[in-house]
C-alpha cells in the first residue's frame, strides 16, 4: 500500500516522503480501516522535527497521521462493535499512528460510526479536534451555559470546533483572531472577537470563567490575568502533568520535571484564586460517537480550508506549518 512515512527528524518536511510499503492485518481486537481520508495536526510537524521525542519514542521509517475516516475491510477475532462495510472514523491510538496511508489497523475502542450527514473528508477533520475540546470544555473545565469563555486562536483547526461546541454547551465565547479571520469566527458563533493586530485581549477582557489556551508562551501568561477569581485556564499547549506521565509510563522524573515546569502557571493561576488544568488529549471511540451524534443533529461540523491529495501531504505539512490555517487540512486518499 501507499505510506507517507517520516524517514528521520527534520525541521522541514523533506524528510517526508511517499513510499510503498506492506499492508497491515488486524490483530484480535482491531479493526482494518481502508482509508478515504485523514487529516493533519500541529502534532504531525511537531513528531517529524523531533519536538515530542523525550515523550515518544519511535523507530525510523514510521507511518505518520492520527485523523482518519474510512470503510472496515476486517476485523479481528475479538471486536464486538464493528463489522466490515461499516464507514468509521477515529483519532487513532499513539501507537496506531499511521493514518496518512491507504490502510490502518487500529482497537476498536479508538473507533467510532461516521456521521452519515457529512463526508469521509469532513469526518476525517474531527477527531482529533473535536475529542481535545470536549476533553478540555466539558471533562475538565466543565464549562457551563451562561459561562463566559475565552477560546484563543478561533480560526485554527482546534478553535473552529472549539467555538462550535461551546455554543452549544450555552457558553457566552469570546475568541481571538487576525482581521482577515474575524468575519469567519463570527459565522462559527463566536459572540464577541478580539482582533489581535488591533487589540490586546488582555487590556479589553475580565472575568473570564474558563480559557481554553492553545498557543501557549507569553499568550498563556496573559490570559491568567482575564480569569475571574474561582475560573479555570485549561492548556493543550503547556507542559503535561505528572499524572500523565505515569499514565503513559515515563520515568519518575519526567513527571517531576513536569510539574517543576508548570509550577510558575499554577503560581500566576493562584494570584487570581484560579485553576490551572494541562489537557493532553486520551483518544477513544465512545467520545467520538458523542461528537458524532452532534454532528448528525447539525449542532457543530466540521471546518476544511483546504484538501490535499495523499502525494502532496509534504507540500500539506508545509502549510499547516505556517500555522495560518483557518480550520482543518485533509488528505484525500480514495
Ligand atoms: N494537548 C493536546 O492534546 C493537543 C491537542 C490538539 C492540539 N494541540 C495543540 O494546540 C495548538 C493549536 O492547534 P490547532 O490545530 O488549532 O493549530 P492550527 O490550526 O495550526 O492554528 C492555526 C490558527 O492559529 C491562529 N493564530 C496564530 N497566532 C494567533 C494569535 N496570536 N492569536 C490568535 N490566533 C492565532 C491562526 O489565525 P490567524 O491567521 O488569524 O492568526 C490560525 O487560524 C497546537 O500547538 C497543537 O499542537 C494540543
Amino acid at each position: 500500500m501507499k505510506a507517507i512515512v517520516c524517514t528521520k527528524y527534520g525541521e522541514t518536511a523533506d524528510v517526508v516522503e511517499l513510499r510503498e510499503i506492506p499492508k497491515p492485518t488486524a490483530g484480535t481486537n482491531e479493526v482494518l480501516i481502508e482509508i478515504h481520508a485523514a487529516s493533519l495536526n500541529p502534532v504531525d510537524f511537531k513528531i517529524q522535527q523531533g519536538a515530542l521525542k523525550a515523550i515518544r519514542k519511535l523507530t525510523f521509517p514510521f507511518v505518520m497521521g492520527f485523523d482518519v475516516s474510512g470503510e472496515v475491510v476486517a476485523v479481528g477475532a475479538g471486536v464486538r462493535q464493528f463489522k466490515v462495510g461499516d464507514e468509521v472514523f477515529s483519532r487513532v491510538g499513539a501507537a496506531y499512528m499511521g493514518t496518512f496511508a491507504e490502510f490502518v489497523t487500529v482497537d476498536e475502542k479508538f473507533v467510532a460510526m461516521k456521521p452519515k450527514n457529512i463526508s469521509h473528508q469532513e469526518a476525517a477533520a474531527l477527531p482529533l479536534v473535536a475529542l481535545t475540546t470536549w476533553q478540555a470544555l466539558v471533562t475538565v473545565a466543565k464549562l457551563q451555559a451562561g459561562q463566559r469563555v475565552l477560546i484563543h486562536a478561533g480560526a485554527g483547526g482546534i478553535g473552529s470546533i472549539a467555538i462550535q461546541i461551546a455554543k452549544e454547551l450555552g457558553a457566552y465565547v469570546f475568541t481571538t483572531t487576525s482581521t482577515k479571520n474575524v468575519e469567519m469566527v463570527k459565522a462559527l458563533g463566536a459572540d464577541e472577537v478580539i482582533d489581535y493586530k488591533t487589540q490586546a485581549f488582555e487590556q479589553v477582557l475580565k472575568d473570564i470563567d474558563v480559557v481554553f489556551e492553545t498557543l501557549g508562551g507569553e499568550n498563556q501568561v496573559k490570559s491568567f490575568g482575564v480569569l475571574k477569581a474561582g475560573g479555570i485556564l485549561v492548556t493543550i499547549v503547556g507542559i503535561p502533568t505528572s499524572a500523565w506521565a505515569r499514565e503513559e509510563g515515563l520515568p519518575v522524573y519526567m513527571g517531576w520535571l513536569f510539574d517543576l515546569l508548570n509550577w510558575k502557571n499554577r503560581r500566576l493561576a493562584r494570584a487570581q484564586h484560579a485553576r490551572f488544568a494541562p489537557v493532553l488529549l486520551q483518544p477513544e471511540g465512545s467520545k467520538l460517537a458523542i461528537i458524532a451524534e452532534m454532528v448528525s443533529s447539525e449542532m457543530i461540523h466540521p471546518v476544511i480550508d483546504k484538501v490535499f491529495p495523499l502525494d502532496q501531504t509534504k507540500a500539506a505539512l508545509q502549510y499547516i506549518q505556517t500555522g495560518r490555517a483557518t480550520g482543518k487540512i485533509v488528505l484525500a486518499v480514495k
